[in-house]
């Protein structure tokens, strides 16, 4: 680690210290460490599918779209079901253990922050989850596991058992309307804290983006982990370039040494 870097952390483990209502964001830069693989580094999802082909209104107007929808969450159901929290997550539970966390204002559909301990009421899923399905006439709602167990029996588009009607994930997809209240709850929690941290995001998909400028705009210090640079770079007051996991152990560790020593 350089200087440099190591001069960052303790500065933002300081910062850290000293306040008293931190929001974390995180992309899916956060979860490649488990596993998930993001979707804009070299190798991501969407270089090997074209996002295109997962907008809300084709999945709505096109049988071949939710049957591809459906084919990739079929492959994509193991991985997210045996994905395991990583050091970054961890280091966020220990935020909130700290009375220091208001939120977690995620991106991620693969409600690992969940999964690593964080109360749900501290995770704000602003893209949904992939977690639950719903039926989009009745709203019945069902486990990925349920109907992971239907793909596994050979059927191509499941559809919901009670009415028949149509089933789709509570991820947000490209051009579906943004969950209201998580919506209300992030802006909410980027007005009104002290501290703002980026964790593995590209920073490039709105209105999530626009939440660390708010937060940025309001008074906080903005800190953004990620492995290669963003799109917010340039409003940062730190950037610390490397392995979330690594960043974000690296930086409790120091906190807690300063309240050790307090
Ligand atoms: N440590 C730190 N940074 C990492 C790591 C890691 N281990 N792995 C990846 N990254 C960084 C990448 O360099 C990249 O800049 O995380 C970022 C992930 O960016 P994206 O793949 O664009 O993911 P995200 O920002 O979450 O995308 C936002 O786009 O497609 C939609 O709905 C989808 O929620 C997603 C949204």
């Amino acid at each position: 680690m350089s200087q440099e870097h190591q001069q960052t952390i303790e500065t933002v483990a300081d910062l850290i210290h000293g306040a008293n209502s931190v929001v974390v964001f995180t992309g899916a830069g956060i979860s490649t460490e488990s596993g998930i693989p993001d979707f804009r580094s070299a190798g991501g999802l969407w270089e090997r599918y074209d996002p295109e082909e997962f907008t809300y209104q084709k999945f709505m107007s096109s049988e071949n779209s939710r049957k591809l929808m459906w084919q990739l969450a079929k492959e994509f159901a193991p991985v997210l079901e045996n994905a395991e929290p990583n050091p970054a997550h961890q280091a966020v539970v220990r935020l909130e253990e700290m009375n220091k966390l208001v939120c977690i204002i995620t991106q991620n559909v693969d409600y690992l922050h969940q999964k690593a301990g964080n109360s749900e009421s501290k995770v704000v899923e602003l893209h949904g989850t992939m977690r639950y399905i719903r039926c989009l006439s009745c709203g019945q709602r069902y486990t990925a596991q349920e109907i992971q167990a239907v793909l596994e029996d050979g059927v191509e588009i499941p559809e919901c058992h009670h009415c028949a009607g149509i089933l789709k994930h509570e991820a947000i997809a490209f051009g579906e309307a943004m969950p209201a209240q998580a919506m209300l709850k992030a802006e909410h929690a980027s007005k009104n804290c002290d501290v703002f941290i980026v964790i593995g995001s590209s920073l490039v998909v709105y209105p999530a983006a626009s939440m660390p400028v708010v937060a940025k705009r309001s008074g906080a210090s903005l800190i953004i982990v990620n492995r290669e640079p963003t799109d917010l770079d340039s409003f940062a007051d730190y950037i610390i370039r490397g392995s979330a996991g690594e960043a974000m152990d690296a930086i409790l560790k120091s906190v807690e040494q300063r309240m050790d020593r307090a």
